[in-house]
C-alpha cells in the first residue's frame, strides 16, 4: 500500500502566488469549549495577475462557518471550501478585504501543529504549516504581512493573553472575560504567527540596545517554576548583547517575550517577539539539570533570538530554502557558545555531533542536499544536514572570505534584503558582492548531498628538501544524485617539523594555496612545497574547516605525533580520535590491535591528562572514546554493531587496565567543594572528571563501584546522572537498584523523569527491550508528550545500536510496533524516532533483512500518515 499522498513538490516548480496579503487581523474568542478565529485579511492581486484567476487559501482540518469579502456575505457558488482549503472561484479584481470564521477545538490537537492545549494553556506551533489549521490563509513564507491580534479569554483560565508585537491594548470584556490587542509592524510570514493564553507565571528583566532603547524581557511558565527560568533571562541578555558586538544587530520591538510549554515537537519556536520553546530548554536548576543542560538552554536560547534577523527580518521563500535561516542560525549560535565558552571544545562538541548525526544522515538513504529540491512532507526535512551541515557550509563561507570578508558579506545581506523571503542563490550573491570571488562552483555544497572523502598522501624527498603532497575528493552516490562534481574544499593546514614546531616554505606550486589555507576544487591536485628543510607531518583540516571525511596515509606515530604537538587544538583531538576509532574499527573486523599500539594510546592519554597548559573541558573531549556510530561508520559495510560494542569495550578495558590506579586517583583529585555552579570552569572540570568514570567503569573492575558511590554522594544532576548513565551503559551490578533509586527520588519532575527514561534506555542487556515494553505500557505513562516519547524511544535507536539492531529483529519490531502506534497522535514524532532506521544499509545481511522486514509490516499498515509513508519509503527504497 502507498501512503495517503503521493504528492512530490519540486523547487523548480516554485511560482509567488497571483494574489498578496496586505494586511491580517485576527480575533481570537477562546472559551473552554472551542476557539472561535475570526480572520479579516486585506488582499490584493499581483500586477501581472489575469482578471478572473482564482484565489486558494491553504486550510488543514477547518471547517468554515462564515464568508464575506468587504462585509457581504458571499454566495455559496463564490467559494468551495473544505477541511485542505478555500477557493474563491472569481475574486474581486481589486483590493478587498475577506472575512472568514472558523471554530477550533485546541484540547483535541494532539499533533502539536497550529493551536492546541499544553497543560492548560492555549499555544501555537505554525512553522511550517501550522498556520492553516488555524485559518484558512496563504500559508507559505513568500507570504508577508503585518498582524493585529485580538484576543478574548476567560480571566481565571487564561490571565495571560499574548502574541506577536507589542501590546497596543488591553482591558476588560464583561462576563468574566478580558481582551489583549496586539500588533507587529513587522510584515511577516504565517510560520511566525504566535498565541498564547494561560495562566502563567513569569520572571522580567529590561535590556537595553546598543541605540538605547529599552527593551522589556519576559519568560513565562508554570507557576512555581519561575527561579528555574533565571538562566534562560540570562542567556537571552547575553545573547541580544553578542549580536550587537558581533554582527551589528539590535533588536527591533519594545518587548521580547518567551514561553516554557511541556508540550512541544521540538526545541522551540522563533515567532516574531514570541519565543515559544520546549520548556526543557528553559528549566534549569543544579538539582535538576545537568551542565550539557545549561549549555543547551544557553544555546537554542541564543538561537531562538538570532532568528530575529536571520528567518523572520530576513525569511525564506520557500520550504526549500529552509536552510537560509536555519544553517545560518546555527552558525550563530556556534560562534556565540566558542565566545562565551571555549573555542576548541565547542568546535570539537559541534563536530562530533556532526559525525555521529549528520553523518550517517548523509551516507544513508535518507541523504539529502542542505538545500533539497524535492519534499512530500516538509516537516522531515528539519534535519541534520538542513541545520548542522548547514552551518558547516556558512562557516566556509567565513574560512574562505575571512573574518572581515564574511562580515561585510553579512553586512550587505542585512541591508540588501531585509524585509524580504529570499534564497540560497540570493545569501551566496551577497558574498561574492562582497569579496569578488565566484561562488558558483561552491554553491554546491547547498546542492549536491553527501560527505566527501579526501584522500591525502605524501611524500618528501630530502635531497631536494621537496615535499609532495595529493589531495583527491570522492563522493558516493546519493538518493537521486548519482554524480558528484567536485565541491570547494576550503583545507587549512600547516605543517609540522621534527621537534613539533611549525615549518615553513619558499614556495608551493600545483594549486591554489592562501595564506594557510589550501582551496581542493578539482578532483585532485599535487602540491609541491619547496625549500622544506625535514620530512613534515601534515595537519590538514585544522579547526575541521569542511564537512568531509579525511582518508590520509598518516601511520599512527605520525597521528599519535599530531596528538601531542599540533598547535591546532582541534587536531590535536581528532588525531588521537582517528587512532581509536582506527583500532576499534580493527578490532571488530577481526584485527586484533597490538600491545603496542595500546601501550602509545595509554601514554597519549595519560600525556595529555598531565598536561598543565590544557584545560579541563578540552581534555575530558581528548579521553572520551568515539561513539559506536563513529566506529561503525569507518567499518563502512557489513557491520555487526554487538560486535563493535564488544571491541571497544575490549579496547577500553585494555588501554585502562594498567593506568587505573592513575585514573582513579585523577578522579579522586578532581571532586569539587564549592556550591556548584554552570559555568564553563567549573563544567569543564565536572565533564572531566566523569569522562574518567566513564573510562574505569568501562574499562576497570573498580568502576562500578565508583559509580555507585558517585551516584549517591552526588549534590547536583551532573554528577548524579553522569553516575548513573555510566552504570546503565556498562550495566553494571548496580545499575538496576540506581535506576530504581533515581525514579522514585525524583518522581514528580516530568523532566528528570525523561533522563531516567534516556538511561534506561541505554542499558545493553538483553532485557532492556522488555523493560522499555513495560515502560510504555503503564497506563500512566504520557504518551502524547514528545519529550517522553523521545527519551526512551529516540535515544534507544541512535544510542543504543547493538540493542536496536538486534540479529534477532526484536529491536526493530519494538520501535516500528510503537511508531506505528505513536502515528495515530502524533505523526511528526513517530517519523522522527523512525529515521533511525537510516543505518540499514550499513548492518550485516541478516540484521538488514530483518530491519527491513519491519519496515515492510508497518508499511502495510492502513491510514499511515504522509510523515512516516515518507521516512520509511525512503529508507525501503535506498
Ligand atoms: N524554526 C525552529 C528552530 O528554531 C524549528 C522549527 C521546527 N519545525 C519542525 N517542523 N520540525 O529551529
Ligand atoms: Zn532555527
Amino acid at each position: 500500500m502507498r501512503t495517503e499522498n503521493e504528492h512530490t513538490i519540486f523547487l523548480k516548480d516554485y511560482a509567488p502566488t497571483p494574489y498578496r496579503v496586505v494586511s491580517v487581523d485576527m480575533d481570537f474568542k477562546i472559551t473552554e469549549a472551542v476557539t472561535r478565529v475570526r480572520t479579516q485579511m486585506t488582499i490584493e492581486p499581483r500586477a501581472e495577475t489575469a482578471p478572473g484567476t482564482p484565489l486558494v487559501l491553504d486550510g488543514d482540518g477547518l471547517t468554515l462557518d462564515s464568508i464575506a469579502i468587504d462585509g457581504l456575505p458571499l454566495m455559496l457558488s463564490a467559494y468551495a471550501a473544505n477541511e485542505a482549503g478555500l477557493t474563491l472561484v472569481e475574486p474581486p479584481f481589486r483590493r478587498f478585504v475577506l472575512e472568514t470564521e472558523v471554530n477550533l477545538k485546541p484540547e483535541e490537537n494532539k499533533k502539536l501543529m497550529g493551536l492546541y492545549r499544553s497543560s492548560g494553556t492555549w499555544c501555537t506551533q505554525c512553522e511550517p504549516e501550522g498556520f492553516r489549521r488555524i485559518t484558512y490563509y496563504l500559508d507559505r513564507p513568500d507570504i508577508l504581512a503585518p498582524f493585529k491580534v485580538r484576543i478574548t479569554a476567560p480571566r481565571e483560565v487564561a490571565p495571560v493573553l499574548l502574541s506577536n508585537g507589542n501590546l497596543i491594548e488591553a482591558g476588560d470584556a464583561g462576563d468574566g472575560m478580558h481582551f489583549a490587542l496586539w500588533e507587529d509592524p513587522f510584515p511577516k510570514p504565517a510560520y511566525l504567527f504566535a498565541l498564547v493564553a494561560g495562566a502563567l507565571g513569569s520572571i522580567t528583566d529590561t535590556f537595553t540596545t546598543m541605540s538605547g532603547r529599552k527593551v522589556d524581557l519576559a519568560i513565562y511558565c508554570t507557576h512555581g517554576k519561575e527561579p528555574e527560568c533565571a538562566y534562560a533571562m540570562d542567556s537571552l541578555k547575553r545573547s541580544m548583547a553578542w549580536d550587537e558586538k558581533r554582527f551589528g544587530r539590535e533588536y527591533d520591538l519594545d518587548v521580547f517575550n518567551i514561553v516554557a510549554v511541556a508540550d512541544f515537537n521540538f526545541g522551540a519556536m522563533e515567532n516574531k517577539g514570541l519565543n515559544i520553546f520546549n520548556d526543557k530548554l528553559v528549566f534549569a536548576l543544579p538539582e535538576t539539570a545537568s551542565d550539557a543542560n545549561y549549555a543547551n538552554i544557553e544555546r537554542v536560547i541564543a538561537h531562538e533570538y538570532f532568528h530575529n534577523w536571520t528567518g523572520n527580518r530576513i525569511t525564506c521563500r520557500d520550504w526549500f530554502q529552509l536552510c537560509l535561516k536555519e544553517g545560518l542560525t546555527v552558525y550563530r549560535d556556534q560562534e556565540f557558545s566558542s565566545d562565551e565558552r571555549s573555542r576548541p571544545v565547542q568546535r570539537i562538541h559541534d563536530v562530533e555531533n556532526l559525525r555521529i548525526t549528520q553523518f550517517p544522515e548523509d551516507g544513508g538513504p535518507l541523504a539529502h542536499p542542505p538545500r533539497p529540491d524535492r519534499y512530500r512532507e516538509i516537516n522531515n526535512f528539519y534535519t541534520t544536514t538542513v541545520y548542522q551541515k548547514g552551518s558547516e557550509v556558512v562557516r566556509m563561507l567565513a574560512t574562505l572570505l575571512g573574518e572581515a570578508g564574511f562580515r561585510k558579506g553579512m553586512d550587505l545581506y542585512f541591508e540588501r534584503h531585509d524585509g524580504e523571503a529570499t534564497t540560497i542563490e540570493a545569501f551566496l550573491k551577497v558574498f561574492e558582492d562582497a569579496s569578488g570571488l565566484d561562488l558558483s562552483q561552491f554553491a554546491r555544497w547547498y546542492l549536491q548531498a553527501g560527505t566527501p572523502t579526501v584522500t591525502a598522501n605524501d611524500s618528501y624527498d630530502a635531497a631536494s628538501q621537496t615535499y609532495t603532497l595529493t589531495l583527491s575528493q570522492t563522493t558516493a552516490p546519493t538518493p537521486n544524485q548519482p554524480d558528484k562534481p567536485p565541491f570547494v574544499i576550503p583545507i587549512k593546514f600547516g605543517l609540522i617539523g621534527p621537534n613539533g614546531s611549525p615549518m615553513g616554505w619558499t614556495g608551493v606550486s600545483g594549486g591554489t594555496v592562501k595564506d594557510d589555507i589550501i582551496v581542493l576544487d578539482g578532483d585532485t591536485i599535487t602540491l609541491t612545497f619547496t625549500g622544506v628543510a625535514n620530512r613534515p607531518v601534515p595537519s590538514l583540516f585544522r579547526g575541521f574547516s569542511a564537512p568531509v571525511r579525511l582518508a590520509s596515509s598518516l601511520s599512527q606515530q605520525d597521528l599519535l605525533f599530531l596528538a601531542r604537538h599540533d598547535s591546532d587544538p582541534f587536531n590535536r583531538w581528532d588525531a588521537l580520535q582517528t587512532v581509536t576509532t582506527n583500532l576499534m574499527a580493527g578490532s571488530a573486523a577481526g584485527k586484533a590491535p597490538s600491545n603496542g599500539d595500546i601501550d602509545a594510546l595509554r601514554q597519549a592519554i595519560l600525556d595529555t591528562l598531565g598536561d598543565t597548559s590544557l584545560d579541563h573541558a578540552f581534555k575530558a573531549q581528548v579521553i572520551a572514546m568515539p561513539d559506536e556510530a563513529v566506529i561503525a561508520r569507518q567499518i563502512g559495510a557489513n557491520v555487526d554493531p554487538f560486535t563493535v560494542a564488544q571491541s571497544r569495550k575490549a579496547l577500553i578495558g585494555a588501554i585502562v587496565g594498567p593506568a587505573a590506579d592513575r585514573l582513579s586517583a585523577i578522579y579522586e583529585d578532581l571532586s569539587i567543594n564549592e556550591p556548584y555552579s554552570p559555568d564553563a570552569a567549573q563544567a569543564g572540570r565536572r565533564s572531566l572528571r566523569n569522562g574518567l568514570l566513564s573510562l574505569l567503569t568501562a574499562g576497570s573492575e573498580r568502576g562500578a563501584a565508583l559509580a555507585e558511590a558517585q551516584y549517591y554522594a552526588a549534590t547536583n544532576m551532573t554528577d548524579r546522572y553522569a553516575a548513573l548513565a555510566i552504570s546503565a551503559r556498562n550495566w553494571t551490578p548496580a545499575a538496576l537498584a540506581l535506576l530504581g533509586d533515581f525514579r522514585t527520588r525524583f518522581g514528580g519532575d516530568p523532566l528528570v523523569f525523561d533522563k531516567w527514561l534516556v538511561a534506561s534506555s541505554q542499558a545493553p542487556d538483553e532485557g532492556v527491550i522488555e523493560r522499555m515494553r513495560a515502560i510504555l505500557a503503564a497506563p500512566d505513562f504520557p504518551r502524547t508528550n514528545p519529550n517522553r516519547l523521545r527519551s526512551l524511544l529516540g535515544s534507544f535507536v541512535m544510542s543504543n545500536p547493538a540493542q536496536f539492531a538486534r540479529a534477532d529483529g526484536l529491536g526493530f519490531r519494538f520501535v516500528t510496533e510503537a511508531a506505528a502506534e505513536i502515528d495515530h497522535v502524533n505523526p511528526q514524532v513517530a517519523a522522527r524516532v523512525l529515521t533511525g532506521f537510516r543505518i540499514l544499509p550499513l548492518l550485516e545481511p541478516k540484521r538488514r533483512e530483518a530491519a527491513r522486514a519491519a519496515l515492510e509490516a508497518l508499511k502495510n499498515l492502513q491510514g499511515l500518515s504522509r510523515n512516516t509513508g515518507d521516512i520509511v519509503d525512503r529508507i525501503l527504497a535506498g
